[in-house]
């Protein structure tokens, strides 16, 4: 069966497949100070239990994605971006509630999440898909300046 999830901007969401991690790299380094390599997510795009959902266009080009691990019961978002082009309208919404759904047919029954404290957008989608604050961790993110940011841990039931 084909998993397929509608989304905004003439855009749908789909499992992702080898062969994306070149532009799952690309649209990473664009969002987060320190990068992870194609070679990396060749790794979780070829691992079931790292579920990697894509927002593309009817061409399979690729606008986000999300990527996700799921261990016993508990699912973690380990990453989400937007291509910059396209952001703000609600793809990562739309790419959180594709997760949501095909999560149901595993055994996860929480998500867990770690964001940066400053990341306003980011905590904004989260709070706006349920999320709550269970945790901080402080000195958890390196920054370009040396300095190291405090990340949330954000948690959602999943049903
Ligand atoms: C976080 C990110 C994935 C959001 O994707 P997006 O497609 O732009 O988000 P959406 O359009 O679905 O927006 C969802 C919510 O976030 C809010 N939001 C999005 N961008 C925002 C911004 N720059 N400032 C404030 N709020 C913002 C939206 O208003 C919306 O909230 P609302 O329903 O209360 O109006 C995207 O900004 C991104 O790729 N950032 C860089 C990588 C990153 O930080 N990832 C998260 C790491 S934990």
């Amino acid at each position: 069966m084909m998993k397929l999830w509608m989304a905004p901007a003439g855009l749908h969401i789909e499992p992702g497949r080898a062969g994306d991690a070149r532009d799952l790299a690309r649209i990473h380094a664009q969002g987060f100070y320190r990068g992870w390599s194609a070679g990396e997510f060749d790794s979780f795009l070829a691992e079931p239990a790292t579920p990697v959902y894509i927002a593309c266009d009817a061409r399979r080009r690729i606008a986000g994605f999300a990527l996700i691990r799921i261990a016993a019961d508990e699912a973690e978002l380990l990453t989400i971006a937007v291509d910059p082009k396209f952001r703000g309208k609600r793809i990562g919404q739309a790419l959180m509630r594709a997760a949501f759904e095909d999560l149901q047919l595993t055994p996860a029954r929480k998500m867990f999440l770690e964001v940066a404290e400053d990341n306003v957008a980011a905590i904004r989608l989260y709070k706006g898909e349920g999320f709550v604050t269970t945790a901080t961790r402080k000195g958890y993110y390196p920054r370009p300046d040396g300095s190291q940011a405090t990340a949330l841990v954000m948690m959602r039931d999943l049903g």
